[in-house]
């Protein structure tokens, strides 16, 4: 049994910010399932969006990303997050983050549904810049233990030892990779900052750790989770048999590359006045509809008309591990198509990343605060991590005295009974690979009541089959995260099936506009 003042899951720049101020104020442990380097926020490439340009305003901010939400965001909440932005650069710059500068200024980028410049940036490489240095000082502070290779695998709380009081986090247990053991960890405060659930879909731009985790466990702990129907496909990923995950920044576009199909014709000025510049809802479902029509397995994005020092410079990461793969940026268009790139929904929280559960807090993808909406702006991800892991520890520090429930509820620590090792991990591939085909199949872009109906009565047989080997069988990473995996798929088709029309992300051909004369609404599941 560990004691700690202050629990982070999760590594990325939620977690680390949290983290980083959390240690002015007691013990930290940030656990993470992996090594510490490998979050989402480590893969993204774009940037980070915060008024920096005198012609730039907080209103056009607010604005666009309103406009992208579809009707769903709290206008409240993004204009707190988008008017915060400034300090919270200032406090990245003061972590030593180098963002991108030209003339005693920042070098701002554009990006879809961005009226104006406003996207700071650090290269093509934005998020290694962030993490990296977040990591490094955080390593360096003394006061935060980092327990790589700690997979958190469900949450304690007073209503699940069956105490009839207020519902409050009392701790996590996780299982210790390295010594095999599963831990009992004790905090009044814990902080979710796990990331989103790219891998439930077969093609992402996620890395291997987004599994949803966070998700899961807050559901399956009693918390309250919204809009997860909303996943954002990103226009373009690269189409490349060797390099399935990678990234074509939308800084691309942003810079001049222009969407065309097969035929060498640029096909978006026909679905949007923004053309390659639309939000990405608007994108993906063109690109979806431009592959189905033409029967071309791609698209492509053309910036060879920009000089080839100017795009290797821009975007180095980009146009050599194109070369890498024979394709010369500079000189041909990149094949692309869309792939699975960020949950937009997530645990419910206010502006604070509060759940419905006292003590515990949940920040970045795995939250839904209401800034999103129905389809996320570019590069407003890493900006709401930032600014709601300040305001969380705020909160936290303010209304959750350290101690109380460590003082009043005695916790069981993790009992194995008599579960065996597995004996197939071929099993849980096999179930993981389904889950993944079935959502792209049937839960992708353009989703029907149908392929739903199909999608929800396959995950019901795969979750109580997952079930089942978790109760059996001695946990081990790969089975939490297939538990996790099914988990977070159920919720996507769930929330889906509710949806009984069309906005932002998720497009129905059964209800194909947006329905219901009252204002939208979120939809919410609380395991019942
Ligand atoms: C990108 O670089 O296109 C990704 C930026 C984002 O998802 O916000």
């Amino acid at each position: 049994m560990r004691e700690y003042d202050f629990i982070v899951v999760g590594s990325g720049i939620a977690g680390l910010s949290f983290a980083l101020r959390a240690a002015e104020h007691g013990t930290v442990a940030v656990l993470t399932k992996r090594e510490a380097e490998r979050s989402n926020t480590a893969w993204a490439q774009g940037g980070i969006s915060c008024v920096a340009d005198p012609e730039d305003s907080f209103e056009s901010h607010v604005a666009d990303t309103v406009g992208a939400g579809a009707g769903l965001c709290d206008e409240a909440v993004v204009r707190t997050i988008v008017e915060a932005a400034p300090g919270a650069i200032a406090g990245m710059v003061e972590q030593g983050v180098a963002f991108d500068r030209e003339n005693g200024g920042f070098r701002l980028g554009k990006e879809g549904g961005h009226d104006h410049r406003r996207i700071l940036h650090a290269r093509d490489t934005t998020g290694l810049e962030i993490s990296g240095k977040l990591l490094a000082a955080a390593r360096a502070c003394g006061r935060i233990d980092l327990l790589e290779n700690h997979f958190a695998i469900d949450l304690i709380t007073t209503a699940k030892l069956g105490f009839a009081s207020e519902d409050r986090i009392v701790g996590l247990y996780a299982l210790d990779e390295g010594g095999g053991e599963i831990v009992t960890f004790r905090s009044d405060r814990v902080a979710l900052c796990t990331g989103g659930c790219g891998r439930v879909y077969l093609y992402t731009t996620n890395p291997d750790v987004a599994t949803g985790d966070g998700v899961a466990m807050a559901y399956r702990a009693g918390a309250a989770v919204a809009n997860m129907e909303f996943v954002q496909f990103h226009p373009t990923c690269l189409y490349h048999h060797e390099r399935k995950n990678f990234l074509i920044s939308e800084a691309v576009r942003g810079e001049g590359g222009v969407l065309i199909g097969a035929d060498g014709a640029e096909f978006m000025s026909k679905h949007d006045p923004r053309a390659s510049l639309a939000p990405r809802d608007i994108v993906a479902r063109a690109i979806d509809g431009e592959i189905k029509r033409t029967g071309a397995p791609c698209v492509y994005v053309d910036i060879s008309h920009r000089p080839k020092d100017f795009i290797a410079s821009r975007f180095p990461n980009i146009y050599q591990t194109c070369l890498s793969l024979g394709i010369d940026a500079a000189t041909q268009p990149v094949p692309v198509v869309p792939a699975a790139h960020y949950q937009c929904g997530g645990v419910r929280t206010d502006v604070d990343g509060r759940t419905g559960i006292r003590g515990l807090y949940a920040i970045g993808e795995v939250a839904y605060t209401g800034l999103h909406g129905a389809n996320r702006l570019a590069s407003n991800s890493l900006l709401e991590g930032a600014v709601v892991a300040g305001r969380a520890l705020d909160h936290m520090v303010e209304h959750e005295p350290p101690g109380a429930s460590l003082r009043d509820y005695s916790v069981p620590e993790w009992v194995s009974g008599d579960a065996e090792d597995v004996d197939e991990l071929v099993v849980i591939y096999h179930n993981w690979d389904e889950i993944r085909r079935l959502m792209w199949d049937y839960v992708s872009i353009v989703r029907t009541n149908k392929r739903l109906q199909r999608a929800a009565t396959r995950l019901q047989n795969l979750r109580r089959e997952v079930q089942e080997f978790y109760w059996n069988f001695k946990i081990c990473s790969e089975l939490l995260e297939l538990r996790n995996l099914v988990e977070t798929a159920s919720l996507v088709v769930d929330c889906a099936r509710r949806r009984r029309e069309s906005r932002g992300l998720h497009y129905t051909l059964d209800f194909p506009e947006a329905g219901g004369s009252g204002p939208p609404r979120d939809t919410v599941m609380t395991r019942g």
